[in-house]
């Protein structure tokens, strides 16, 4: 059987074994509390705040910023319900876009039975929005704005430093989920004003179950998760040691402009070979305004799922929609927010690099995916 070759690294990534290399002493020998006054405790607490001391500086944060969570889920459940609970005083109003993961959409659905107001500010065919917008948006009783940083289904990156300065002048709280993001394009706290970033580890060569809510200083900010008070009593609950020690080591290996560089490059070659295939269509920026690792195309006239599919079995990796909604049936409303039909969504698929795929692999997939298309169109009765 032929190598497999995994282009799904938006849904999740393979672990650098430097990554689980650092991790391991803390699942073995060193098993300590960080609560634990011994030495034991205080050599997994040394641990944390050397990974919470590399996060905060790849951002530009202070230290006392980050927030360990169990992850990107968590974060965006923690930084929007605990701006807006804690502000109700202020307004009940925040505004937000529809190209946003599940895990932001979701929870405006519950807020929206809390009283809250949501207002969804529309893109271009890009998945751009505009500063003008979001200004005429904001009203007295804004509170928060919450937009994605790197769109997860094609890649469209925001101008946080434009969208921040706009926040700013309405003194609106700004969160952005910046989970696909993270060391694939810059962040900056000191020159993006942006309040709240949510990040988490697994989509950069990390594990799973570990992230971060970055808070700005003075944020104020509903605890939700009481106890032993832990993250400065921001976030209780033993800390998950190895996995934001992992996260750490992570962020270490992945900040290099290089793996940019070379992951915009397979993207190009990508792009450059789909649209030879009659009637594919790209979606999202195509130039540095789009992730370097998200191609996501439509093939008109079939379904993505038997791409998918057909792919699968040559051991080619690739998503249709995102791995956190795929099990529903509906199509994808980030993609129906940039004004694609929903035959065209249906038609969609998501080819996300790393910094681990090879020139090759994309070659192997670009000769067996002509052939797949041209057999499916075959039987498709559009
Ligand atoms: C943009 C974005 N936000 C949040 C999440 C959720 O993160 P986690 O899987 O760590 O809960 C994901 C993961 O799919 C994501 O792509």
């Amino acid at each position: 059987m032929s190598k497999e070759i995994y282009l799904d690294n938006a849904a999740t990534t393979e672990m650098d074994p430097l990554v689980l290399r650092a991790m391991l002493p803390f699942l073995k020998e060193g098993y300590g509390n960080a609560s634990s006054p011994h030495a034991l405790g205080q050599k997994a607490k040394t641990a944390i705040e050397k990974a919470r001391n590399i996060i905060a500086k790849s951002i530009s944060a202070d230290p006392s910023e980050i927030v360990f969570t169990s992850g990107g889920t968590e974060s965006n459940n923690f930084a929007i319900k605990g701006i807006a609970f804690q502000n109700k005083d202020k307004g009940n109003h925040i505004i937000t876009t529809k190209i946003e993961h599940p895990s932001v959409l979701n929870v405006y659905k519950w807020l929206e039975n809390q009283g809250f107001k949501i207002s969804y500010i529309e893109t271009d065919k890009y998945g751009f929005i505009s500063s003008k917008e979001l200004d005429k948006a904001i009203t007295k009783k804004t509170i928060l704005v919450s937009i994605i940083h790197g769109q997860n289904e094609f890649g469209t990156i925001q101008d946080l430093e434009t969208l921040g300065k706009v926040c700013k002048k309405h003194d609106v709280y700004f969160h952005t989920d910046a989970c696909q993001s993270y060391t694939k394009t810059d962040i900056n706290v000191k020159k993006q004003a942006v309040d709240l970033i949510t990040l988490n580890a697994h989509k950069i060569h990390g594990p799973k179950g570990v992230g971060v809510l970055y808070v700005r200083k003075g944020t104020r900010i509903m605890t939700w998760q009481h106890g032993g008070g832990q993250e400065i009593d921001r976030r209780s609950g033993t800390e998950n040691v190895a996995g934001i020690v992992g996260f750490g080591r992570a962020v270490e290996l992945g900040l290099n402009k290089n793996h940019i560089k070379a992951m915009r490059k397979l993207k190009n070659i990508l792009i450059k070979e789909l649209i030879k295939i009659p009637r594919v269509k790209i979606n999202g920026p195509r130039d540095e305004r789009g992730l370097p690792n998200i191609v996501n195309a439509v093939f008109l006239g079939i379904e993505g799922e038997a791409i998918v599919g057909l792919l699968d079995m040559e051991n080619i990796y690739a998503a249709t929609g995102s791995a956190c909604s795929s099990n529903k049936l509906e199509p994808n409303p980030a993609l129906l927010a940039i004004g694609l039909m929903p035959q065209e969504v249906n038609g969609t698929v998501r080819f996300s690099l790393s910094r681990f795929n090879t020139e090759k692999e994309i070659e192997k997939l670009l000769n067996k995916l002509p052939g797949i298309v041209e057999k499916l169109r075959k039987f498709s009765p559009f």
